[in-house]
């Protein structure tokens, strides 16, 4: 998987003959994974027709600061928001040098200005203009300010000079673009999550379940997300939001989430299996509502798959990760879940404390693997996630 996977770029375009290569970077940008949209300058517009970049794109081109259309959906701010990374390419000298006097008389500048993401520019000008102090200088205040700077190239010009200025090939800048997140800990990995509770319906109206919100699960999936991992979360019926940037799979019965884990793990790496899935189900399931005649009634239970025991024994390459809800003697049971269930790591938490485990905000947690243990004081759900996944990074490398 691309580091590129599930990225969102904007890519900028200003006005240069290079413009023409921008609609090669975009669906280059594309075909490595990542989501795309497309800021132009209105004498961009002199060198390529929106149209060609919205047909590739798959997305309106923004091109207008003063647009009250886009400003109602996606204005300037939400776009410098939504973006990892912006991209000018082609960035002209004129261009350059209003973003070194950090103007923001164009939809490209104001983005620029407003973002957080990382931004980088590929120079396309004339060698002479490339060379000229002013340019120097303007160059060197990007860089200082921590701009990514791609190029430019040195060769024949579209003006038939010699020298450096033109810009660099779409895949030498797509690869440098994916190298500003190859730095990240699951960059490029795939993983899985199972999150929530299960229910096994006992008739149209009853079920069995257990006390699990997915907070846990949730947060994890959005900490492995930001970590640059592309994220399955397998969720059983949670009152949570969809987690940013992970593809959810919404189930109901354990059956339900052994058949969609099976299938998201086929080219997974890491699998963490953090729902509470039901160990026990119903033999029938009453296709009517069960009358309430009888003083007591027998319900015959059967044992429900072991999800993360079926993946990891299908998947030998798999990291596979546990929980474990226990109530007493915490390390030792989850030591013998970590055997049992063939797992390279579990996490054990205490499900007996109203101020942890199920529903909390809050847990504290074992990690532990065959040779080492260690534990993570209570903290919010979204910080351990987080440390979770510094201890799966860790653990890979090692
Ligand atoms: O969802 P929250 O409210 O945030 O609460 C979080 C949590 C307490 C549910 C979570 O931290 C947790 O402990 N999840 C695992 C719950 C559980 O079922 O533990 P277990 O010890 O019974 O199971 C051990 C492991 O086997 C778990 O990884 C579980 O997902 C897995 N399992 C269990 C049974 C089964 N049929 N299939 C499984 O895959």
């Amino acid at each position: 998987m691309s580091t590129l996977s599930n990225k969102r770029i904007i890519v900028g375009i200003s006005g240069g003959i290079a413009a023409y290569k921008s609609a090669e970077i975009v669906r280059r940008l594309q075909d490595a994974g990542a989501e795309v949209r497309v800021v132009m300058t209105s004498s961009a517009e002199e060198f390529i027709r929106p149209l060609t970049l919205q047909a590739l794109s798959g997305h309106p081109v923004h091109a207008d600061l003063l647009d009250p259309e886009a400003e109602a959906g996606m204005g300037h701010i939400e776009l410098a928001r939504w973006a990892d990374l912006l991209l000018i390419a082609p960035a002209t000298a004129d261009f350059i040098a209003s973003m070194v006097h950090g103007r923001a008389n164009s939809l490209l500048n104001a983005i620029i200005l407003a973002t957080p993401a990382i931004v980088a520019v590929a120079p396309a000008m004339n060698q002479g203009m490339w060379s000229h102090p002013a340019t120097t200088d303007n160059m060197a205040m990007l860089a200082k300010r921590q701009v990514r700077i791609f190029g430019p190239d040195s060769g024949v010009q579209a003006c038939g000079d010699v020298g450096p200025g033109r810009m660099q090939q779409p895949e030498q800048i797509v690869e440098q673009v994916a190298g500003c997140f190859a730095g990240q800990q699951l960059s490029g990995k795939k993983l899985v999550i199972t999150a929530g509770p299960t229910r096994e319906a006992i008739d149209p109206v009853r079920y069995i379940s257990n006390h699990s919100s997915g907070k846990m699960g949730y947060a994890l999936a959005q900490a492995a997300a930001e970590a640059g991992a592309q994220v399955t979360l397998v969720s059983g019926p949670v009152n949570l939001e969809a987690p940013e940037r992970c593809n959810l799979v919404r189930v109901i019965s354990a059956a339900d989430m052994l058949s969609a884990t099976m299938d998201a793990c086929t080219d997974a790496d890491i699998l963490i299996a953090a729902a509470a899935v039901a160990d026990y189900r119903p033999v029938t399931v009453a296709t009517q509502k069960i009358k309430k005649h009888a003083e007591a009634i027998n319900l015959e239970l059967e044992k429900n798959p072991d999800i993360v025991s079926a993946a990891s024994t299908a998947y030998s390459d798999l990291f596979v990760v546990g929980f474990a809800a226990e109530t007493q003697d915490i390390e030792s049971y989850a030591r013998d879940k970590l055997q049992r269930k063939n797992l390279d790591a579990i996490i054990a938490n205490d499900v007996s404390r109203s101020d942890v485990g199920f529903n909390s905000d809050n847990n504290e947690a074992w990690w532990i693997t065959a040779t080492a243990s260690k534990v993570f004081s209570i903290r919010s759900k979204t910080q351990l996630a987080r440390d979770i996944v510094d201890a799966i990074a860790d653990q890979l490398k090692a």
